[in-house]
Protein backbone atom coordinates (compact mmCIF):
# COMPACT_ATOMS: atom_id res chain seq x y z
CA UNK A 1 0.00 0.00 0.00
CA UNK A 2 1.69 3.45 -0.95
CA UNK A 3 2.39 5.45 2.32
CA UNK A 4 1.30 9.49 2.08
CA UNK A 5 3.95 12.10 3.42
CA UNK A 6 3.38 13.00 7.14
CA UNK A 7 4.15 16.38 7.40
CA UNK A 8 2.30 18.63 4.71
CA UNK A 9 4.18 20.83 1.81
CA UNK A 10 3.77 24.31 1.22
CA UNK A 11 1.89 23.71 -1.59
CA UNK A 12 -0.88 21.21 0.24
CA UNK A 13 -1.06 23.91 3.15
CA UNK A 14 -1.85 26.66 0.67
CA UNK A 15 -4.81 24.77 -1.65
CA UNK A 16 -5.77 24.06 2.14
CA UNK A 17 -6.01 27.64 2.97
CA UNK A 18 -7.15 28.60 -0.20
CA UNK A 19 -9.90 26.04 0.07
CA UNK A 20 -12.80 27.19 1.47
CA UNK A 21 -12.79 30.53 -0.79
CA UNK A 22 -13.47 28.81 -3.93
CA UNK A 23 -16.01 26.44 -2.13
CA UNK A 24 -17.82 29.74 -1.36
CA UNK A 25 -17.64 30.86 -4.84
CA UNK A 26 -18.72 27.54 -6.42
CA UNK A 27 -21.42 27.25 -4.26
CA UNK A 28 -22.24 30.83 -5.02
CA UNK A 29 -22.72 30.44 -8.84
CA UNK A 30 -25.26 27.67 -7.76
CA UNK A 31 -26.99 30.54 -5.92
CA UNK A 32 -27.43 32.71 -8.03
CA UNK A 33 -27.70 30.85 -11.34
CA UNK A 34 -30.74 28.69 -10.57
CA UNK A 35 -31.29 28.82 -14.53
CA UNK A 36 -28.34 26.91 -15.35
CA UNK A 37 -26.76 29.80 -17.24
CA UNK A 38 -23.38 28.45 -15.83
CA UNK A 39 -23.20 24.80 -16.80
CA UNK A 40 -19.33 24.50 -17.43
CA UNK A 41 -16.79 26.26 -15.16
CA UNK A 42 -13.69 25.51 -17.45
CA UNK A 43 -11.35 27.64 -19.32
CA UNK A 44 -12.79 25.59 -23.04
CA UNK A 45 -10.55 24.28 -25.66
CA UNK A 46 -10.74 25.63 -29.59
CA UNK A 47 -8.16 24.48 -32.20
CA UNK A 48 -8.90 24.54 -36.00
CA UNK A 49 -11.60 21.91 -35.80
CA UNK A 50 -15.67 22.81 -35.39
CA UNK A 51 -17.22 20.43 -33.06
CA UNK A 52 -20.60 19.38 -34.50
CA UNK A 53 -23.23 20.34 -31.80
CA UNK A 54 -26.88 20.40 -31.62
CA UNK A 55 -28.12 23.97 -31.03
CA UNK A 56 -29.03 24.81 -27.40
CA UNK A 57 -24.90 23.53 -27.37
CA UNK A 58 -23.52 26.16 -29.11
CA UNK A 59 -23.29 28.64 -26.26
CA UNK A 60 -21.08 26.40 -24.42
CA UNK A 61 -18.94 25.57 -27.55
CA UNK A 62 -15.43 25.86 -26.17
CA UNK A 63 -15.87 24.14 -22.45
CA UNK A 64 -17.86 21.48 -24.48
CA UNK A 65 -14.96 21.07 -26.99
CA UNK A 66 -12.61 20.80 -23.70
CA UNK A 67 -14.16 17.59 -22.75
CA UNK A 68 -14.43 16.58 -26.60
CA UNK A 69 -10.56 16.50 -26.88
CA UNK A 70 -10.03 15.20 -23.22
CA UNK A 71 -12.01 11.85 -24.08
CA UNK A 72 -12.29 11.49 -28.13
CA UNK A 73 -9.04 9.04 -27.75
CA UNK A 74 -11.35 6.58 -25.79
CA UNK A 75 -14.69 5.37 -27.66
CA UNK A 76 -17.05 5.72 -24.36
CA UNK A 77 -19.97 3.85 -25.70
CA UNK A 78 -21.41 1.15 -24.17
CA UNK A 79 -18.94 1.75 -20.93
CA UNK A 80 -19.38 2.85 -17.59
CA UNK A 81 -17.99 6.32 -16.67
CA UNK A 82 -17.57 8.44 -13.75
CA UNK A 83 -16.84 12.15 -13.78
CA UNK A 84 -14.70 13.83 -10.65
CA UNK A 85 -15.63 16.72 -9.61
CA UNK A 86 -18.28 17.59 -12.58
CA UNK A 87 -18.87 20.97 -11.29
CA UNK A 88 -22.20 21.53 -12.59
CA UNK A 89 -22.71 19.02 -14.76
CA UNK A 90 -22.06 19.90 -18.36
CA UNK A 91 -19.45 17.79 -18.99
CA UNK A 92 -21.48 14.87 -17.69
CA UNK A 93 -24.46 16.06 -19.82
CA UNK A 94 -22.80 16.29 -22.94
CA UNK A 95 -20.76 12.71 -22.80
CA UNK A 96 -24.38 11.34 -21.93
CA UNK A 97 -26.16 12.66 -24.44
CA UNK A 98 -23.60 12.95 -27.63
CA UNK A 99 -21.26 10.03 -26.46
CA UNK A 100 -24.02 6.81 -25.74
CA UNK A 101 -21.97 5.46 -22.69
CA UNK A 102 -24.15 2.37 -21.14
CA UNK A 103 -24.03 4.43 -17.64
CA UNK A 104 -21.84 7.96 -16.19
CA UNK A 105 -22.42 9.40 -12.90
CA UNK A 106 -20.65 12.80 -12.11
CA UNK A 107 -19.88 13.56 -8.16
CA UNK A 108 -18.22 16.85 -7.12
CA UNK A 109 -17.46 18.11 -3.29
CA UNK A 110 -19.56 20.99 -3.47
CA UNK A 111 -23.16 20.26 -2.46
CA UNK A 112 -24.97 23.17 -3.94
CA UNK A 113 -23.48 22.00 -7.48
CA UNK A 114 -24.73 18.52 -6.95
CA UNK A 115 -28.50 19.58 -6.05
CA UNK A 116 -28.36 21.81 -9.16
CA UNK A 117 -27.52 19.05 -11.14
CA UNK A 118 -30.25 16.42 -9.83
CA UNK A 119 -32.56 19.54 -10.16
CA UNK A 120 -31.41 20.45 -14.00
CA UNK A 121 -30.79 17.21 -15.70
CA UNK A 122 -32.98 14.43 -16.50
CA UNK A 123 -31.26 12.13 -18.82
CA UNK A 124 -31.42 8.43 -18.40
CA UNK A 125 -28.26 6.63 -17.08
CA UNK A 126 -26.86 9.78 -15.68
CA UNK A 127 -26.99 10.63 -12.24
CA UNK A 128 -25.16 12.93 -9.73
CA UNK A 129 -23.92 12.75 -5.35
CA UNK A 130 -21.87 14.72 -3.32
CA UNK A 131 -18.57 13.30 -2.78
CA UNK A 132 -14.62 13.78 -1.90
CA UNK A 133 -12.18 12.89 -5.19
CA UNK A 134 -9.92 11.74 -2.41
CA UNK A 135 -12.48 9.22 -0.60
CA UNK A 136 -14.22 8.20 -3.59
CA UNK A 137 -17.27 6.72 -2.61
CA UNK A 138 -17.42 3.45 -5.23
CA UNK A 139 -16.12 -0.16 -4.88
CA UNK A 140 -13.02 -1.62 -6.51
CA UNK A 141 -13.13 -2.62 -10.43
CA UNK A 142 -16.17 0.22 -11.11
CA UNK A 143 -15.60 1.80 -14.12
CA UNK A 144 -14.27 1.79 -17.76
CA UNK A 145 -13.27 5.69 -17.33
CA UNK A 146 -13.07 8.15 -15.38
CA UNK A 147 -12.66 11.52 -16.25
CA UNK A 148 -11.38 14.50 -14.66
CA UNK A 149 -11.35 18.09 -15.98
CA UNK A 150 -10.04 21.18 -14.46
CA UNK A 151 -10.59 19.87 -11.46
CA UNK A 152 -7.25 18.15 -9.16
CA UNK A 153 -5.28 21.59 -8.34
CA UNK A 154 -7.93 22.02 -5.59
CA UNK A 155 -6.70 18.66 -4.25
CA UNK A 156 -4.98 18.67 -1.08
CA UNK A 157 -3.61 15.15 -2.16
CA UNK A 158 -2.71 14.07 -5.41
CA UNK A 159 -1.07 10.55 -5.11
CA UNK A 160 -4.18 9.83 -3.15
CA UNK A 161 -6.80 10.56 -5.89
CA UNK A 162 -4.74 8.65 -8.80
CA UNK A 163 -4.34 5.75 -6.09
CA UNK A 164 -8.06 6.18 -5.51
CA UNK A 165 -8.76 6.75 -9.63
CA UNK A 166 -6.46 2.95 -9.75
CA UNK A 167 -8.55 1.26 -7.43
CA UNK A 168 -12.08 1.96 -8.84
CA UNK A 169 -11.02 1.34 -12.50
CA UNK A 170 -11.68 -2.20 -13.84
CA UNK A 171 -8.33 -3.66 -15.28
CA UNK A 172 -7.80 -1.75 -18.86
CA UNK A 173 -9.75 1.06 -17.86
CA UNK A 174 -9.37 4.66 -18.61
CA UNK A 175 -8.10 7.56 -16.94
CA UNK A 176 -8.71 10.55 -19.01
CA UNK A 177 -7.69 14.17 -17.40
CA UNK A 178 -6.38 17.99 -18.28
CA UNK A 179 -5.89 20.56 -15.54
CA UNK A 180 -3.48 23.34 -15.16
CA UNK A 181 -0.38 24.04 -13.20
CA UNK A 182 2.22 26.85 -12.39
CA UNK A 183 4.97 26.12 -14.83
CA UNK A 184 7.25 25.24 -11.76
CA UNK A 185 4.53 22.27 -10.50
CA UNK A 186 4.60 20.99 -13.97
CA UNK A 187 7.59 18.68 -13.64
CA UNK A 188 6.19 17.47 -10.35
CA UNK A 189 2.53 16.67 -11.59
CA UNK A 190 4.91 14.71 -14.50
CA UNK A 191 6.24 12.83 -11.39
CA UNK A 192 2.46 11.66 -9.85
CA UNK A 193 1.39 10.56 -12.80
CA UNK A 194 4.51 8.36 -13.91
CA UNK A 195 4.95 7.10 -10.57
CA UNK A 196 1.16 6.40 -10.11
CA UNK A 197 0.24 2.87 -10.42
CA UNK A 198 -1.11 3.70 -13.72
CA UNK A 199 0.39 3.88 -17.28
CA UNK A 200 0.82 6.76 -19.51
CA UNK A 201 -0.42 6.73 -22.62
CA UNK A 202 -0.60 10.45 -23.94
CA UNK A 203 0.51 13.19 -22.84
CA UNK A 204 -0.33 16.87 -24.08
CA UNK A 205 0.09 20.48 -23.57
CA UNK A 206 -3.03 21.70 -24.72
CA UNK A 207 -2.00 25.49 -23.32
CA UNK A 208 -2.12 27.44 -26.91
CA UNK A 209 -5.67 25.75 -27.61
CA UNK A 210 -7.60 26.90 -24.15
CA UNK A 211 -6.02 30.30 -24.72
CA UNK A 212 -7.64 30.41 -27.62
CA UNK A 213 -11.06 29.73 -26.19
CA UNK A 214 -10.33 32.03 -23.39
CA UNK A 215 -9.97 34.73 -26.50
CA UNK A 216 -13.32 33.75 -28.50
CA UNK A 217 -15.50 32.95 -25.54
CA UNK A 218 -14.33 36.40 -23.94
CA UNK A 219 -17.60 38.35 -24.88
CA UNK A 220 -19.78 35.43 -23.67
CA UNK A 221 -17.82 35.34 -19.92
CA UNK A 222 -17.69 39.31 -19.46
CA UNK A 223 -21.60 39.18 -20.61
CA UNK A 224 -22.28 36.33 -17.86
CA UNK A 225 -20.61 38.09 -15.06
CA UNK A 226 -22.10 41.17 -15.51
CA UNK A 227 -25.52 39.83 -15.44
CA UNK A 228 -25.29 37.48 -12.72
CA UNK A 229 -22.31 38.75 -10.15
CA UNK A 230 -22.68 41.85 -8.41
CA UNK A 231 -20.35 44.77 -9.03
CA UNK A 232 -18.18 44.56 -6.05
CA UNK A 233 -17.32 40.73 -7.12
CA UNK A 234 -16.31 41.30 -10.86
CA UNK A 235 -12.33 41.82 -10.48
CA UNK A 236 -12.84 37.72 -8.82
CA UNK A 237 -15.45 36.60 -10.85
CA UNK A 238 -13.28 37.74 -13.96
CA UNK A 239 -10.22 35.91 -12.41
CA UNK A 240 -12.18 32.97 -11.98
CA UNK A 241 -13.26 32.91 -15.27
CA UNK A 242 -9.95 33.78 -17.30
CA UNK A 243 -11.07 36.49 -19.21
CA UNK A 244 -8.60 38.92 -20.92
CA UNK A 245 -6.39 40.76 -18.94
CA UNK A 246 -7.09 39.18 -15.99
CA UNK A 247 -3.72 37.48 -13.77
CA UNK A 248 -4.98 33.81 -15.30
CA UNK A 249 -5.24 35.09 -18.61
CA UNK A 250 -1.99 36.22 -18.67
CA UNK A 251 -0.30 33.78 -16.93
CA UNK A 252 -1.40 30.88 -19.46
CA UNK A 253 -0.10 33.39 -22.10
CA UNK A 254 3.35 33.99 -20.38
CA UNK A 255 3.43 30.22 -19.50
CA UNK A 256 4.10 30.76 -16.04
CA UNK A 257 0.99 28.22 -16.21
CA UNK A 258 0.20 25.24 -18.28
CA UNK A 259 -2.53 22.69 -19.13
CA UNK A 260 -1.86 19.48 -19.72
CA UNK A 261 -3.82 16.53 -20.80
CA UNK A 262 -2.58 13.34 -20.07
CA UNK A 263 -4.73 9.44 -20.86
CA UNK A 264 -3.58 7.10 -18.24
CA UNK A 265 -4.46 3.24 -18.40
CA UNK A 266 -4.68 0.70 -15.50
CA UNK A 267 -3.13 -2.58 -16.67
C1 LIG B 1 -13.10 24.51 -12.18
S1 LIG B 1 -14.39 23.43 -11.63
C2 LIG B 1 -14.55 22.33 -13.03
C3 LIG B 1 -15.88 21.63 -13.03
C4 LIG B 1 -16.14 20.77 -14.28
N1 LIG B 1 -15.18 19.72 -14.40
C5 LIG B 1 -16.17 21.61 -15.53
O1 LIG B 1 -15.23 21.50 -16.32
O2 LIG B 1 -17.13 22.37 -15.70
C6 LIG B 1 -13.60 22.42 -10.40
C7 LIG B 1 -14.57 21.53 -9.65
O3 LIG B 1 -13.83 20.63 -8.82
C8 LIG B 1 -14.56 20.44 -7.62
N2 LIG B 1 -13.67 19.91 -6.57
C9 LIG B 1 -12.65 20.54 -5.93
N3 LIG B 1 -12.12 19.72 -5.00
C10 LIG B 1 -12.80 18.54 -5.08
C11 LIG B 1 -12.70 17.30 -4.39
N4 LIG B 1 -11.77 17.10 -3.43
N5 LIG B 1 -13.55 16.32 -4.71
C12 LIG B 1 -14.50 16.50 -5.68
N6 LIG B 1 -14.64 17.65 -6.38
C13 LIG B 1 -13.80 18.66 -6.08
C14 LIG B 1 -15.09 21.83 -7.31
O4 LIG B 1 -16.15 21.80 -6.38
C15 LIG B 1 -15.49 22.30 -8.70
O5 LIG B 1 -16.83 22.00 -8.99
Amino acid sequence: MRKYPVGKSIRTKRAELLNPFWKILYSYISHVDREGEVTFLNYGYADDKKLKLQKEDEKNRYPIQLYHHVVQSVPLKGLDVLEVGCGRGGGTSYIARYLAPNSIKGFDLCRKAIDFCNRYYSIERLSFCCADALNIPYTNDNFDAVINVESSHRYSNMERFLDEVHRILKPGGYFLFADLRDRESVESLRKQLSSSKLKIVKEEIITRHVLNALDLDHERRIKLINKLAPKVLHWLTKEFAGTKETGLYKALAAKKKEYLHYVMRKN
